[in-house]
């Protein structure tokens, strides 16, 4: 009779052992999956290409979506004339409160959790034409990681100047500087670092 307790005792003990490690594994299994449901996504503005490459091999090189911030009126060459006081270039960023409009395509950044955003810097911080596209979605608390391409100049005040157009929920990461076009191992290595 006591044989037969203990038999039934450890049957008892392996069968909540392999419950428990059954449900485990299912845990596993719903974190992985809802991991990969968040899905990452590159936006970028570019004038003349420069950050579109490195949008694309970053986009590329991660499996993620990719989307460009397109002005309504495109730059011109003249535009971009940063020497002429008068060009449009010149006049927005000297208005930190320049919204320059953007096309309206139905874009909505509601699947994804953390964006990648991209764009030259003009003198010293992102063009406005990158706090009219946070101001037009919504990127209550998402991630935001930057990257920016520009003739040698930092992100300075870029952070700062792109935090007045979220909310507190918003995460603004400063990123990199993507000035010599990296490889598309170089970014999957940077993405995976601060993914
Ligand atoms: C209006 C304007 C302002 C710029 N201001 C800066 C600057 O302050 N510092 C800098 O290093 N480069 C500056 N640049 C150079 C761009 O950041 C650089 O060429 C960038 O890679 C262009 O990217 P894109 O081809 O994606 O537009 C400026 C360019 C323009 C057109």
């Amino acid at each position: 009779m006591k044989n037969i307790l203990i038999i039934i005792l450890v049957l008892i003990i392996i069968g909540s052992g392999v419950v428990f490690a059954l449900n485990n594994k299912n845990d596993k299994l719903q974190i992985k999956e809802t991991n990969m449901a968040n899905k990452v996504l590159v936006a970028y503005f570019s004038a003349t290409g420069t950050t579109k490459q490195v949008a694309q091999n970053l986009a590329e090189s991660i499996n993620a979506d990719i989307y460009e911030i397109k002005p309504k009126v495109p730059y011109t060459k003249s535009d971009l004339n940063w020497m002429d006081k008068n060009s449009r270039s010149t006049i927005e960023m000297n208005d930190h409160n320049s919204r320059p409009e953007i096309v309206d395509d139905n874009f909505s950044t509601d699947s994804y959790d953390t964006i990648f955003l991209g764009f030259p810097i003009w003198w010293y911080i992102a063009p406005t034409v990158v706090n009219t596209f946070l101001e037009a979605h919504d990127f209550t608390n998402k991630k935001i990681i930057l990257f920016a391409t520009s003739g040698g100049s930092g992100f300075g005040k870029t952070v700062d100047n792109l935090k007045k157009s979220v909310s507190g929920s918003t995460q603004i990461k400063e990123g990199k500087l993507m000035n010599n076009n990296p490889s598309k191992e170089e970014l999957k290595k940077w993405a995976e670092e601060v993914l």
